[in-house]
């Protein structure tokens, strides 16, 4: 009976636990969705041994399945990112190498529709670590209007544990949801997934946001630990990237009209590719 009584009583702070901390996740979107670019602001991309990310705990798998079970999911815009649809109309439609590509992270798979439409498209993966969201995708699927269903595949997979190749990855609200001691390996894990030796124009799209932005009293707010989703900057992922091979080949700040509006001026697409290494 002890036993029993202890377990509930650890299911509920378990349940509170989340909850609260999901409403922080909730105004954390709020104010971010509202704030400046700062972005030639140099950031760390490590851990600052002052700022303890242990009180956040990290967000593992359950972590993440309980706010979708819950659909305590603030960050679900339910619509997919309109300036992804810009790039696919403008400058992808007419690619013929793009074949596989990959969206990490996925949620409810907006954005994995949307690369769906390429005409030379062959697969599209959507990839989540929670299954509740994999399963919310997978019942969307058909309601998908704007692609084509039949490319698609909803996986259920650590982003971590991937192994294939992709002519193209998407990756919006991923990296800014992953623990921050975990981006380095973000980076080199993007490296790995790119098929950048079988196609030299193999790139990975970082949709980056939320910026970082200004506290109260009008200076730049360098606590990159308040997360998650950690906030970041486009020098902070250009240094993740670069460091493991990668070069820009464009980035600006997303105009108004191809942002979710709760997110104007407050998000900056940048294209990569894997550096040509000179065989001389
Ligand atoms: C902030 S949400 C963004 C979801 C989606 N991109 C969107 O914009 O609606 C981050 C997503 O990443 C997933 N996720 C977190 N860590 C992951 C990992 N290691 N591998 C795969 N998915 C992961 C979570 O389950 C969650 O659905």
């Amino acid at each position: 009976m002890k036993k029993l009584l202890s377990c509930v009583r650890q299911a509920n702070t378990t349940n509170i636990y989340l909850l609260s901390r999901s409403k922080f996740y909730f105004v954390k979107f709020l104010i971010m969705s509202n704030t400046e670019n700062y972005r030639n602001v140099q950031y760390s991309t490590s851990q600052s041994p002052k700022n303890d990310l242990s009180k956040y705990g990290g967000m593992n798998n359950k972590d993440w399945d309980q706010l979708w079970r819950d659909q305590s999911t603030p960050w679900d815009t339910k619509q997919a990112s309109p300036i992804l649809k810009h790039l696919v109309e403008t400058i992808y439609q007419d690619r013929a190498d793009i074949k596989h590509a990959l969206v990490p992270g996925c949620g409810n798979g907006y954005d994995v529709d949307t690369l769906s439409a390429l005409k030379s498209v062959e697969t599209v993966v959507g990839l989540d670590i929670s299954e509740t969201a994999i399963a919310s995708a997978n019942s969307k699927k058909t309601q998908f209007q704007y692609g084509n269903p039949n490319k698609v595949q909803f996986v259920c997979q650590d982003f971590f544990t991937l192994d294939k190749k992709f002519d193209i990855i998407f990756d919006y609200t991923f990296l800014c949801a992953l623990p921050i001691s975990l981006r380095e390996a973000w980076a080199h894990q993007m490296k790995k997934l790119l098929n950048y030796k079988d196609n030299a124009n193999a790139e990975l799209v970082t949709l980056i946001f939320p910026l970082v932005k200004r506290t109260n009293t009008g200076d730049l707010d360098t606590d990159i630990t308040k997360g998650p989703p950690y906030i970041l900057s486009y020098p902070l992922v250009e240094k993740l990237l670069v460091d493991v091979g990668f070069e820009n080949i464009e980035q600006y700040n997303v105009p108004t009209q191809f942002s979710h509006p709760a997110r104007a001026n407050n998000e900056i697409i940048a294209r990569w590719r894997v550096k040509k290494v000179s065989k001389l």
